[in-house]
């Protein structure tokens, strides 16, 4: 077993276990047609009245918008989210086509996300998500529209290896993963009736 794959109480979807965000990815490219399963991936995911209120902009490393969208990431992450092969931006709609609030945009947008995630674990590709990043600037330097909001960036690639990553970042890259019980979080009937 890979050693970031979730150790489950229970059995899920190996492709969901073997999800994980690194920091090392290596010098490969990705092809135009993953790129574009990838999106299309979140693309079919649900939204609250289908109005998937989501869009995103990326680039490619080795292009000069790369490194624009590198420039917006906070240090900490362009330190290593500059080797990804692609960085991009996850942008909410946060108004409906009549002008009222949509509620379940960042919900939407948060799904569609996940769909593009799995999607690139089932090409053998990770996602590495991060909200380090400076909003008003990418806005700026990328000519957003006002109606959008940006409000994750990403870095995708194949995994790279932990050693050449600067050691601080290489101990985050190979500490355990962690999460809490389900016994936390889900209730069955009545709050606050746990499962076990
Ligand atoms: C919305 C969001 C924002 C995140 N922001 C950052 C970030 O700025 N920097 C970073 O290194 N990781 C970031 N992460 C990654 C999380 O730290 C990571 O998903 C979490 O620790 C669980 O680890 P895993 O994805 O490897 O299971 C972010 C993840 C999400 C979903």
């Amino acid at each position: 077993m890979p050693y970031k794959t979730a150790r489950t109480d229970h059995p899920i979807h190996p492709m969901l276990a073997s999800r994980w965000s690194p920091r090392a990815f290596s010098a490969r490219l990705l092809y135009s047609d993953t790129i574009a399963s990838m999106f299309e991936a979140a693309r079919w995911a649900p939204s609250a009245n289908n109005l998937q209120p989501w869009a995103f902009i990326y680039a490619e490393r080795g292009t000069s918008d790369f490194e624009v969208l590198c420039e917006c990431l906070k240090e900490s992450n362009a330190l290593w989210a500059r080797n990804a092969a692609l960085l991009g931006l996850a942008l909410e709609r946060p108004t409906k086509p009549d002008g009222s609030p949509n509620i379940h945009a960042r919900y939407d947008l948060g799904q569609a996300v996940g769909h593009m995630t799995f999607q690139a674990c089932a090409l053998g590709l990770h996602i590495h998500q991060m909200a380090g990043f400076d909003p008003a600037h990418a806005r700026m330097a990328l000519d957003i529209p006002p109606d959008l909001l940006p409000m994750t960036a990403f870095a995708i690639g194949y995994l790279g290896d932990a050693s050449s990553l600067p050691a601080i970042v290489q101990e985050k890259e190979l500490a355990a993963r962690s999460r809490n019980p389900a016994s936390a979080f889900v209730h069955t009937g009545r709050w606050p009736n746990h499962v076990d």
